[in-house]
């Protein structure tokens, strides 16, 4: 396995990074709108698919204090429960 971990781009439109949405959160975003304001993820051209994965994020952060290994996409709209 390679030692660096690659960056994992969550939105594409934007091309905002994994990091950056963490540590936006990290920073102290809340909301879903609150991460769109700070680091323009979710709110591109392609309306905002990237959003079913910044909601699952920032869910386990505010539950759990901590980012998931594997992001569960939100399909639903529902929070995924499996913790
Ligand atoms: S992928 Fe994030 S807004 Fe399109």
């Amino acid at each position: 396995m390679g030692s660096k971990k690659k960056t994992e781009i969550i939105c594409r439109c934007n091309n905002v990074s994994r990091e950056t949405i963490e540590q936006a959160i990290r920073d102290g975003a809340q909301t879903l709108n609150e991460i769109f304001d700070s680091t323009t993820a979710g709110v591109g051209p392609c309306g905002g698919s990237c959003r079913r994965k910044l909601a699952p994020m920032l869910d386990s952060y505010l539950k759990t204090g901590a980012f998931p290994d594997k992001i569960t996409e939100d399909r639903t709209g529902k929070p995924d429960k499996k913790v």
